[in-house]
């Protein structure tokens, strides 16, 4: 089953293909011509991943998804949550997002709960409909940076299924087996398998 993933990251993709696993030829809105980066303005992970779904839907006419992530921290209120991808501004690359995050839980003092989460959205436009998965890794911020696998904030994310290390620490198939994206991604290959597609 062919569909575009509305993403223009590579990692992403891969990864993707990797949890659908066969059955599904996954393809980029660069096949299609799209290489502009795909607006994603919204207040909440679902409405990101539906206009980022919608806005390849709209120019294809094709089957898509597209998926939005954050990070919620509880001792910061949910921050960064929507704002994950630019918590240290417009630009700026993972390292300073997490020296951000160390640095405003520091704020918090040495008595803050640490407990965190990836939060993953996807949202599917399959013949014209639109479907929302949801996927959760629950976890906490460790106190400094470890590993250098992954991408994003995993040096400073420790998962509840991995207490000891980071998630940059544990190996690409060991994530996806408990990944917010790879949960989403799977309860969206379920829902495609119900409804007779694979
Ligand atoms: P996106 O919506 O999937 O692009 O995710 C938004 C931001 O969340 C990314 O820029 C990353 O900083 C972070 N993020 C998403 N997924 C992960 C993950 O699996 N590990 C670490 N950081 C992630």
């Amino acid at each position: 089953m062919k569909m575009i993933f509305a993403t223009g990251n590579a990692g992403k993709l891969r990864e993707a293909s990797e949890i659908l696993g066969e059955g599904f030829e996954l393809v980029t809105p660069a096949s299609f011509g799209i290489t502009e980066d795909i607006p994603e303005d919204g207040d909440t992970l679902e409405a990101n991943s539906a206009q980022k779904a919608d806005y390849i839907h709209e120019r294809t006419g094709l089957d898509c998804f597209a998926d939005d992530t954050g990070l919620e921290v509880d001792c910061l209120d949910g921050a960064p949550g929507v704002y994950t991808a630019r918590y240290a501004g417009p630009g700026h690359r993972f390292e300073d997002n997490m020296d951000k995050l160390l640095k405003e839980m520091a704020l918090k003092g040495p008595d803050a709960p640490r407990t965190a989460r990836f939060r993953s959205v996807v949202t599917l436009i399959k013949d014209g409909g639109h479907h929302v998965f949801e996927g959760v890794m629950e976890g906490r911020i460790a106190l400094k940076k470890a590993g250098c696998g992954g991408f994003g904030y995993d040096p400073v994310f420790i998962s509840d299924v991995y207490p000891d290390v980071t998630v940059a620490e544990i190996p690409e198939e060991a994530k996806n087996a408990i990944s917010h994206r790879g949960k989403a991604l799977r309860a969206m290959a379920e829902w495609l398998r119900e409804h007779g597609d694979r």
